[in-house]
Formats: C-alpha cells, structure tokens, sequence
C-alpha cells in the first residue's frame, strides 16, 4: 500500500497478460499483487505476491481490493457488481465497470451504433426466445443466405463464433443455450487490424501504429506491423480512420488502461468488430516492436501517470503466437529454436501445452515483411514442435 514505497498495483486474474504486465512493472519500481484463480498459469511463477482467490468471488475481490492501490484486469471475467460498488466507494478499479460493460458483445454493438460508430449489420436475439430461429433466417436471407452468431459472452479465440446457413438456424437455437447471439452478416474481409489505445483518467491518449491481424480458425495467429508512409500496415487515409475509430472507442467506453479495438476492412471502409478494454494479443509485438510496450504503457495509464511514445522501432515488427499441441514443454525446445532463429524474441508463458491453447510468442524485428514473417513462422514452428 501507499507505504512510501510507490504504489500497489492488483491484477485481477493471472494469466499471461498479468505476468507480462507485471515484468513491465518491475524495471518501473512498482510493485504488484495478483488474484489468481487455483487454475491460473502464467503470471504466478514471476509475480512473488499472488493471493489465490476466484476473480468471480465477491468476497475474494473485496478482501484483494484491500491490500491493492489500483485495480486492474488480466482478463474481464470479473464479478461486475462487485467491480461497481468497488467503484462507487471510490476504489481506483481501472478500468471502471461502465468499461467493463463493454466486453459484453450484444452490449457493445448497440452503444457503439447508437454513438454512429461504424459497425456491421446485426441484430441480438434471446437464446430462448420463441422467434429468435425466424429472425436469423430473415436476417440470413437478406445476406446472402448465411449468418455469423456470436454468444454475447464468454467467447474468444473463436469459441463462441458459429457460421450458419440460413436453414441451420433452427437446429443451432434448438439445442444452444447461454448468453444471447448478436447476429451479422458473413463479411467479405480484406483484412483485418487493430488497433491499441492507452487512456489515463485525465482523458490523455495514446494510440500505436494500426496493426494488421491474421486468424486461422478465428483464432489470433500472426500480427505485423509496419511499412509504407510514416510505418503503417494500411494506406495513410484509412490508417487516420482506424485511429480516428479506436480513439473514439476509448472516450465512448471510457477506457482507462489500454484498449484494443478489433477492426474489419470491408470495401475499402472499417467497420469495429470488437474489443477488448485491456491488454491484448494484437499489441505483444509492442515488447520489442515500439518505443512503449502496452504493458508498460498500461502500468502507467491506470497509475495515471504520463503516457510514453508509440512508434515503432523498426521497419516492420512481426508476431507469431506459440500455440500447444505437441507432447512436452516448448520450453525444452528453445535452445534448438534460438539457435536456428538468433534474433526470435521469444515469450513463453509457463502454461501447459494443449491444443488451440497459446502457450508463448515469438517476435521478430528487420527491414523486410516476408523474411520477418518467415523466420518467426519458423521459430514458432519449432517451439510449438509437432
Ligand atoms: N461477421 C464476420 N464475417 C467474417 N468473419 C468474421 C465475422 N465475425 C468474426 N469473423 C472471424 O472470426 C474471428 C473471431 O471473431 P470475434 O468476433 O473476434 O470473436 P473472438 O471473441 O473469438 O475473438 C474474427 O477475427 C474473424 O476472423
Ligand atoms: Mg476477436
């Protein structure tokens, strides 16, 4: 606590984003706690102070919130009721339950067209609504006869995202139940990027470099930044529009900490798809790639202290996530992947190794797109092992 020794920073939840967060504090002076759940890997082996609690326990995020400073989130599962009397008796919880709100998707879509954000089509339907079949075929039929339906929450990585044909509409809501679907159109992606907010309390802001995002079965799998006019991944009239979007995101949810904005280019024009209000996968190649990390930029955000500069580093940064599937720890084979690739930054969790699961990040750094894209696959690949 405020001892004379600078602030306590909580993280609630302790997975790879609080462990990364937590190294980035640490040259900073400042210290952190974690509230972990018994199932957490990640931020425990480098955080000495963790309290294990469940991040959906009221008791355990009251009894944490009271050891802590400022509170913040390694992931958003967090009891929002607590959060909010937390806030109303004037605990710094950063970012705030009305952000919060806004990892809800069904939520998110309709605040962000009643703000006239750019958003796609949709419509949210009840998962035991008698008509919510009906409404989807509907929908579909007006799209070309298929529907992409999300669960409002509890998704990610692309679990709780399903394409359907128009006819698959009644079998899918026969069976499924949980949070209600917001339903949109099967969109002809471009391509898809990103892109990092840092807001502090006093309302300033900064925004990194867009990012360019690329999914394999709706899951994060490579990230570049970099090239063309001033280091963007986009032409310079759609890379203002997506900063324009993204800082506009961060005052209409009233972000504090970093906010990543998920975007889609559909003809030629952004449309926002999601967001996260933390940390983010599509800024891990900020480590190395730009001048502030997000983490350290988010360690100084929610302390409300001054932001630091966002460009890159270098002509092009690429990502590749370490995903699990094969037998063993990829931290076996890191000596026979950084032998091959010297110049792979490489960041692994401490998690266990299972399919779909990431595990670790590697990022390199150069003057040339492909041969960047092409040495990371290659570390990732054999990290991961097959
Ligand atoms: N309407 C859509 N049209 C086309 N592809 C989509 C659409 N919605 C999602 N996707 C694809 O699925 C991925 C995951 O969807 P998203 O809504 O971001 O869920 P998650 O919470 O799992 O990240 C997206 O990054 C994109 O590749
Ligand atoms: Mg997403």
């Amino acid at each position: 606590m405020t001892d004379g020794h600078g602030p306590v920073l909580g993280f609630v939840g302790g997975g790879q984003l609080a462990r990364m967060s937590a190294l980035a504090a640490a040259p900073m002076g400042v210290r952190v706690k974690v509230l972990a759940a018994p199932s957490d890997e990640g931020a425990a082996e480098v955080v000495p102070d963790v309290v294990v609690g469940r991040p959906d326990d009221p008791a355990a995020l009251r009894s944490f919130a009271a050891q802590v400073d400022v509170l913040t989130i390694d992931h958003e599962n967090v009891d929002h009721a607590t959060w909010a009397e937390l806030e109303a008796d004037g605990v710094a919880v950063r970012p705030g339950v009305g952000t919060l709100r806004h990892s809800d998707k069904a939520f998110q879509r309709q605040e962000f067209a009643a703000a006239g954000l750019p958003v796609p089509d949709f419509l949210v339907v009840g998962a035991d609504d008698p008509t919510a079949a009906a409404q989807v075929e509907e929908f579909a039929g007006r799209h070309g006869g298929r529907a992409v339906l999300k669960a409002s929450r509890g998704g990610y990585d692309g679990r709780g995202v399903w394409v359907l044909d128009a006819a698959e509409a009644p079998g899918f809501l026969a069976t499924y139940e949980g949070a209600p679907l917001v339903v949109e159109p099967l969109l002809p992606l471009e391509r898809e990027v990103a892109v990092l907010v840092a807001r502090r309390p006093s309302g300033e802001i900064a925004v990194w470099p867009v990012v360019e995002t690329v999914q394999v079965d709706g899951m994060c799998d490579e990230v570049l930044a970099g090239g063309g006019e001033g280091a963007t991944v986009l032409p310079p009239d759609l890379e203002a529009e997506a900063l324009r979007v993204g800082a506009r995101v961060a005052e209409v949810t009233g972000a504090v900490g970093v906010l990543a904005v998920e975007l889609f280019v559909v003809d030629g024009a952004v449309v926002v798809n999601e967001i996260a209000p933390r940390v983010h996968n599509s800024g891990h190649l900020t480590i190395e790639g730009a001048r502030t990390s997000q983490f350290e930029q988010h360690v100084r955000a929610v302390l409300d202290w001054p932001l630091g500069p966002t460009g890159l580093t270098a002509p092009y940064v690429v990502m590749r996530n370490v995903v699990g599937g094969a037998s063993g720890d990829p931290r076996d084979r890191q000596a026979l992947a950084l032998a091959q690739v010297p110049e792979a930054h490489v960041h692994l969790y401490g998690k266990t190794s299972r399919p779909a699961r990431k595990v670790g990040h590697v990022t390199v750094l150069g003057e040339d797109l492909d041969h960047c894209r092409a040495r990371a696959q290659l570390a990732a690949d054999l990290l991961a092992g097959d």
